[in-house]
């Protein structure tokens, strides 16, 4: 009988940890990591990314690139959502003034919690608020936890 309670505690021990764990890691592979590393073998990352289309425009121009990029249905809908996201351009503007974009892709932000990603636009607005508005960093934060 005690061992069947010690058991069971341990179980329960285990689902909590399980279930906190998703929201340290609160995202699988970002879709630009997924891009960076499975797009770019036979072009450069810029035939894609200086290409703006919609996210149904994106699918299908790179369902014909899926088998050579070897990534799955749910993934090519992830970098679709990505390159084809609206507010794409806007972010890729406004946030590669000051430092380039393997600034951003070193702070791993997807390891950052909704919150964290939100101050952390704030902290990048108050940089220079006549650079980034209000509405701005709104569609950016929007942007972001989309994709990561
Ligand atoms: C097996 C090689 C290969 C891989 C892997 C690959 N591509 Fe391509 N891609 C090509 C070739 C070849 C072209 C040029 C075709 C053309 O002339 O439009 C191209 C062109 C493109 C274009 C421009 C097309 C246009 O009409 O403007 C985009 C966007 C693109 N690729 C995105 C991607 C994305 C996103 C991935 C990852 C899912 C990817 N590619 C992976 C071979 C590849
Ligand atoms: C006016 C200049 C400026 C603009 C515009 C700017 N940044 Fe920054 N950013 C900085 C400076 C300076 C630092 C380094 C100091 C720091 O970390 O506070 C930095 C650091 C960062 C870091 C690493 C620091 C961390 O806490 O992880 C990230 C990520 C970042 N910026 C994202 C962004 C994003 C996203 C945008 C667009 C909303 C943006 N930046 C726009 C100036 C700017």
């Amino acid at each position: 009988m005690k061992n069947i309670v010690v058991f069971a505690g341990l179980l329960i021990c285990l689902l909590g940890f399980f279930r906190a764990a998703p929201a340290a890691a609160r995202r699988k592979i970002p879709a630009p990591e997924l891009f960076n590393s499975k797009c770019t073998g036979c072009h450069g990352a810029d035939v894609a990314l200086k290409r703006h289309a919609s996210q149904e425009q994106f699918l299908a121009i790179i369902k014909t690139m899926q088998f050579g990029a070897n990534v799955s249905d749910r993934e090519m809908e992830r970098i679709a959502a990505f390159l084809g996201h609206p507010d794409r351009p806007l972010f890729e503007v406004k946030c590669t003034r000051c430092h380039d974009m393997n600034r951003i892709r070193q702070a791993r932000l997807e390891r950052k919690t909704d919150a964290a990603l939100k101050a952390l636009g704030e902290r990048m607005r108050r940089m220079d608020k006549s650079w980034i508005s209000e509405k701005d960093a709104a569609a950016i934060y929007q942007y972001l936890i989309s994709i990561y």
